[in-house]
């Protein structure tokens, strides 16, 4: 079991009380496990999970790595792996947890190495990730100094796969909780810096998410903002008719131009477009720990360049604002 404590701490030194006062019944009803088939086998995985003991850690790496294969014997290891694979598929990584490589889906560190020399460094920061997966990248920025991290993803696989990496990993000033974007207060204004990557475009009201994000920010505070955009002029947007790369929830992908007007109109300063990639089939495609269709799957068999259903192919924008 998490100890909270420390979080709602750190939340009310920020002054986040109207978080600290929610959270407690948010968390009781997320991890209800009346409402989730599975969620009483992971939640007890988990807590049956043995207390191990890792000779090392490293968070500030492309693979977040905790122990090492020595750390454990051959059987542990391999009932270890086992307990891993049920929480498969495993998305966001890689990692390495006491020599178990967890190769998955997405090299979320190719993302990171994208941002990471374009942010005010995170050190003394308290951050929070929305939409954070499993918390691949809570990890890493904490691996930078970040005071502490506060990732919320509804998913609740994520949330569980993040928590056997914690217990593994052992206390530490990350957390992941079981929340959307539109369940945190309203108000908040207690983050130093923001990261919303891979939401937007799930938004059905992306001005809203932009708006929300704002509001999470201390004056002054940093936004890093990543999205599906499209080539072209100021004003175009993008909304499917139906599936884009076979995913039902996608709505708005703007280009470069109208995504900084949208920010510009949330009242966001200091804007900067850092990166536009597009993503490529190394980057995210099937592996052992994911083995659901990728990318690949999802692109036209003839031309790349779209998607199978003919819309321009998943190309990414990293953004980074002020709150004013
Ligand atoms: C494409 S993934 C991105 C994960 C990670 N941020 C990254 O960039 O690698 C989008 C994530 O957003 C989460 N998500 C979807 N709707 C959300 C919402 N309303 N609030 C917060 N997270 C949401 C999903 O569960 C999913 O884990």
């Amino acid at each position: 079991m998490i100890d909270y404590q420390p979080l709602y701490n750190t939340l009310l030194d920020a002054k986040a009380d109207a978080l600290v006062k929610l959270l407690p019944q948010q968390l009781a009803s997320a991890f209800d496990s009346t409402r989730h088939g599975r969620l009483a086998q992971w939640l007890s995985m988990v807590e049956c999970l043995p207390k191990l003991t890792a000779t090392h850690h490293l968070l500030d790496d492309d693979v977040v790595q905790i122990g090492r294969s020595d750390d454990l014997p051959e059987a542990d290891r391999m009932e270890l792996e086992h307990q891993l694979k049920v929480l498969h598929p495993w998305r966001k990584g890689p990692y390495n947890l006491f020599g178990i490589k967890i190769d998955t889906e997405w090299r979320s560190n190719w993302k990171w190495d994208r941002l990471k020399n374009h942010i005010t460094p995170l050190n003394h920061r308290l951050v929070l990730d929305v939409g954070c997966g499993n918390g691949y990248h809570c990890w890493r920025m904490l691996g930078v100094g970040a005071k502490m991290v506060v990732g919320i993803d509804p998913l609740l696989l994520n949330v569980m796969q993040f928590q056997l990496v914690r217990k593994l990993h052992g206390e530490a000033p990350v957390y992941v909780l079981p929340l959307a974007m539109e369940e945190l207060p309203y108000g908040l204004k207690a983050f130093d810096t923001v990261f919303s990557m891979g939401v937007l475009y799930h938004r059905r009201s992306p001005i809203d998410h932009l708006l929300e994000l704002r509001d999470c920010l201390q004056p002054g505070g940093e936004l890093v903002l990543e999205t599906l955009v499209i080539d072209g002029r100021l004003g175009e947007v993008l909304l499917p008719e139906g599936r884009y790369a076979k995913m039902r929830n996608v709505w708005f992908l703007p280009t470069c131009e109208t995504l900084i007007s949208w920010l510009k109109r949330c009242g966001f300063t200091n804007i900067r477009l850092i990166d536009v990639t597009t993503t490529s089939v190394e980057e995210q495609r099937s592996t052992e720990w994911m083995q659901f269709h990728s990318l690949k799957d999802f692109l036209s068999t003839e031309n790349p360049r779209l998607t199978c259903e003919g819309l321009p192919a998943p190309k990414r924008a990293i953004f980074i604002a002020n709150s004013a």
